[in-house]
């Protein structure tokens, strides 16, 4: 049983697609816990909705970022995960967080990276002219929005699109991304060779 740690900051609509997927289809999996450096973050009233544990771990409880990526590891580290999921959690984490999760770290990126790193992809996308868009599920690596990519979503971007219209589009994609390459992780299906990952059975990983 894969014990998984997912970190929110807001919202938590690919912590609620990842938990209810891994519900419904009985993976060897369960999210343990979720955990936030907002205590309003509406990803934790979902979490305590589902009986899922929570823990706040408040940046700016903290004097220095250093200081609080050390308090985030020892509250996600009392809930000995096997895998912890990034999911709109909106601190940038230090290179000694990030080795600390070496290969069970993933986050969802709401572009084709490496394409639009960082913030705003949506409005970057559009004023680029792009004719796709897409999301994308990575290994987490120190460089933020970098690393290796598990599975990517493409989306087209349809005339008259806003960032709200695109986004909504997008995000779509990311909630069934996200809950397929943690599938295939709990599955021991995927493998990372290079900085390339392959999943072992073939399985196409990008969706159009
Ligand atoms: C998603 O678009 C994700 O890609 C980005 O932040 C957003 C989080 O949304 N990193 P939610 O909290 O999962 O609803």
């Amino acid at each position: 049983m894969h014990r998984i740690v997912v970190l929110v900051s807001g919202r938590g609509s690919n912590l609620a697609a990842v938990h209810e997927r891994c519900v419904a289809e009985g993976w060897p999996a369960r999210v343990v816990a979720v955990v936030s450096n907002r205590a309003d973050a509406a990803g934790l009233a979902y979490a305590a909705g589902q009986g899922i544990a929570t823990a706040v771990v408040g940046h700016r409880d903290h004097a220095s970022r250093e200081a609080f990526d050390e308090a985030l590891a020892r509250a996600i580290d009392g809930f000995a995960p096997d895998l912890v999921l990034l999911a709109g959690f909106m601190r940038i984490l230090g290179s000694d967080f990030v080795r600390r999760y070496d290969g069970r770290l993933l986050n969802v990126h709401p572009s084709l990276l490496p394409a639009f790193a960082g913030l705003h992809t949506h409005r970057r996308a559009l004023a680029a002219g792009c004719k796709a868009a897409g999301a994308t599920v990575h290994f987490v690596v120190p460089e933020v929005d970098h690393g290796p990519i598990v599975l990517q979503a493409v989306v087209p971007v349809l005339p008259g699109d806003d960032e709200t219209s695109l986004s909504q589009r997008v995000l779509a994609a990311e909630h069934v991304i996200y809950p397929l390459a943690v599938r295939w992780f709990v599955a021991g299906q995927l493998r990372v060779e290079g900085g390339i990952v392959r999943h072992l059975g073939g399985a196409s990983q990008v969706l159009i």
